[in-house]
């Protein structure tokens, strides 16, 4: 791979979820969490299909590359992640995650994300085993639990979901990062990195607050790292 962007495993990482910023300034949005020291930022693409919402598409992630240098960590919720893959990639996307449920071969699926000079990974919805990606989870640059039904930001945290982390950093090991994504605030944060979780998004808890740097400290603190 020529220009992996993804930052080492070993760190704790927090990724901005731009579903809840203002998408009429997302520019600026992206720019106050940028400044606030943060290395990714976390684009939901909804395509109304594998979920029952609609956001946005790689127009959008090609302006927004040319607006700040965060790591785009590009999470695909749509029905036919092959198909549109490329098309990210070349707006700019860094890291891109499609959902095991969506493909027939993920081995397959991140052998060509890895061929298109990006960093791959695979999620799972909060009903989907872990048995599902064992033998695709070491092939990961990062692996994504979802923390609530993918679709709309602002949810509940599933702490049953969020368990999975712990047989997934089993199988895995300390090399690859594994991403928790939905309804983790200050609160929950604690909980997720002790079940081995080291990749941190947060819409709500960070956009839904009016101090982004306030807000991305309190991440920060409750993670106890
Ligand atoms: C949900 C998305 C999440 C969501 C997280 O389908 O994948 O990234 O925006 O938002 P919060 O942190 O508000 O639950
Ligand atoms: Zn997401």
């Amino acid at each position: 791979m020529s220009d992996v962007r993804l930052p080492k495993a070993g760190s704790i990482e927090i990724s901005p979820s731009i579903l809840s910023a203002d998408f009429a300034s997302l520019g600026s949005e992206i720019a106050e969490v940028e400044a606030a020291g943060v290395k990714l930022v976390h684009l939901d693409v909804m395509d109304g299909h594998f979920v029952p919402n609609i956001t946005i598409g790689p127009p959008v992630v090609a302006h927004l590359r040319r607006c700040c240098k965060l790591v785009f960590d590009t999470h695909l919720m749509i029905t036919d992640p092959r198909k549109y893959a490329k098309r990210f990639v070349d707006a700019g996307s860094d890291h891109i995650t499609f959902h095991v449920e969506t493909v027939d071969d993920a081995a397959d699926m991140i052998a060509y994300l890895h061929d298109l000079g990006v960093t791959a990974g695979v999620s799972l919805n909060p009903e989907t085993p872990v048995a599902t990606i064992e033998a695709v989870a070491p092939l990961c640059d990062m692996i994504l639990v979802m923390t609530v039904h993918p679709g709309f930001g602002g949810q509940t945290y599933i702490d049953a979901a969020a368990r999975k982390c712990i047989r997934l950093r089993e199988l895995v090991g300390p090399d690859v990062r594994i991403e928790v994504d939905g309804g983790i605030n200050p609160d929950t944060v604690a909980r997720v990195v002790g079940y081995g979780a080291d990749t941190i998004v947060a819409g709500n808890a960070i956009f839904g607050e009016n101090d982004r740097a306030a807000a991305i400290t309190a991440l920060r603190a409750g993670t106890g790292r």
